[in-house]
Order: C-alpha cells, then sequence, then structure tokens
C-alpha cells in the first residue's frame, strides 16, 4: 500500500510566485498539494511528481452561484483530490448535509475525496467511545443516499478511490490543544472507520491521519498499517518539514 501525504496549504501563500516557488520545493512523489483554488493552475504547470488536490468544491456542475467552484472546472484544471468538509469549514457553517453534496458531487465527477472527520474536545474528554460514536454520525450523514459501487470494483485498496482523513479538531495545530493525537488512539480509530466503511459500504478507504503531523511525529503515525497516510497543515508550508515527512512515509511503502 502506498502511503499518502496531501499538503493543505489553507489560505496560504500570498502571491502566485510564491506558490510556484513552494510548489518547486514540494514536487516530490507520494505528495499531493491542495493550494487554494486561485493557485490551481499556476501550480499545477510545475508539477511533476506531485499529485494536485483542491481545498473544496461546489455540488452544482454549473449556472448561477456566485464565488463557487464546481467539479467540471476543477478536472479541467488537472485536479484529482477534494478536500471536503474540513473541520474548518465546517466550524463556518457547514453541515453535514451540504458535506453529502460536495461528496456527491466529487464522486460523480470522478474525483477522489478526502471527507475529513474528527471529534471536538468536548467529545473526545467523554472517551473513545463517544468519540467513535461521533465520527461514525459523521460518516453516515456524510455518506447517506451514495452510490459507492462505481469506486471499489476491483475491492482492492490499491485502486481505493475513497480517502477519509481523521482529524480530531482539538489536534490541528491552530485548534483547541494544538497537540497531535497519541498514535495508539488514531490507530484504534482508523480501525474503526475502516472497518465501519467496509462492513456497511464494501468500501475500502484509505484513512489519513491529521493535526499537528510534522517531521518529529510523522514516524510514529506513518509506522502502522493502519495510517495510510496524513494530511498535513502548518507543516506542508515549510518544505523542508514537508518533504521529511513525504520521506518517512516512503519508508512504509509496501509494494
Ligand atoms: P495541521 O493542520 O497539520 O496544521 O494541524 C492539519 C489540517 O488542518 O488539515
Amino acid at each position: 500500500m502506498k502511503k499518502l501525504i496531501v499538503a493543505n496549504w489553507k489560505m496560504n501563500p500570498l502571491s502566485v510566485s510564491e506558490a510556484v516557488k513552494l510548489t518547486k520545493k514540494e514536487d516530490i512523489k507520494g505528495a499531493v498539494i491542495a493550494p487554494p483554488f486561485v493557485f490551481l493552475e499556476s501550480v499545477e504547470k510545475v508539477l511533476k511528481q506531485a499529485e494536485l488536490g483542491a481545498q473544496d468544491i461546489f455540488w452544482e456542475e454549473k449556472g448561477a452561484y456566485t464565488g463557487e467552484i464546481s467539479a467540471a472546472m476543477l478536472k479541467n484544471l488537472k485536479v484529482k483530490y477534494v478536500i471536503i468538509g474540513h473541520s474548518e469549514r465546517r466550524c463556518l457553517g457547514e453541515t453535514d448535509e451540504i458535506i453529502n453534496k460536495k461528496l456527491t458531487a466529487t464522486i460523480k465527477a470522478g474525483l477522489t475525496p478526502i471527507l475529513c472527520v474528527g471529534e471536538p474536545l468536548n467529545i473526545r474528554k467523554k472517551g473513545l467511545l463517544s468519540a467513535k460514536t461521533f465520527i461514525k454520525n459523521q460518516l453516515l450523514k456524510n455518506l447517506k443516499g451514495i452510490n459507492l459501487k462505481s469506486l471499489n470494483s476491483k475491492f482492492s485498496i490499491l485502486n481505493s478511490r475513497f480517502i477519509v482523513a481523521y482529524e480530531p479538531v482539538w489536534a490541528i495545530s491552530t485548534g483547541t490543544t494544538g497537540i497531535p493525537a497519541k498514535p495508539e488512539d488514531a490507530v484504534e480509530m482508523h480501525k474503526f472507520i475502516k472497518d465501519l466503511l467496509a462492513t456497511r459500504y464494501s468500501l475500502l478507504a484509505k484513512v489519513l491521519y491529521g493535526g499537528s503531523v510534522n517531521s518529529k511525529n510523522a514516524e510514529s503515525f506513518l509506522k502502522n498499517p493502519e495510517i495510510d497516510g496524513a494530511l498535513v497543515g502548518g507543516a506542508s508550508l515549510k518544505p523542508e518539514e514537508f518533504k521529511k515527512i513525504v520521506k518517512i512515509a516512503e519508508k512504509y511503502n509496501d509494494e
């Protein structure tokens, strides 16, 4: 299984030239670069090894939707992956129903979703069982009514085109604690997510961990077979850090 390291640049950097500079440094095999929409085209032109991701999508195909970006627009820019339902968007009012529509549009267009789920601190404080219940509810609501058959025709994780990012909200570097989850807790949750998706939907999903991943702690997550990669925020803006994380992931790729 090949591990995937996704750079979520969030609302950074400020200019096309900075985005291009950063891309040149982070253009390595096994990486996905997800810049802001406005830099997608320039980043794509530079990429030789890494793949391209978007940070969001709109569910309608075209029409009068001021400020929105469709799946077709992303595909035309050679985007392959779409981050959906990041907790920073959920915080701004993105509901499970909206995420469900975005996921539907993404899958229909043949793009690969990276669906973000994660429990807030008050839920985690109640224990692992509460956190699992919270994550299960998010997944069931986000996947409601979606035809997943097209995604797993070969029923092989190698071909898995459905990606979940488990990002405990409190563990994100700008979140409530900014302290990464314990690797063993992340493993436990990854197992839970994989089992749920396999039994309910016959879906073999890749599950990435996200939340304060850096070059120092990356190995403790990525060495576990249940952790198929990482969604990296803050550290993805530091090319040396990011490259180290991708190199660590490479060590644990099994063909
Ligand atoms: P972080 O962000 O690596 O800065 O914690 C991860 C994310 O929000 O995707």
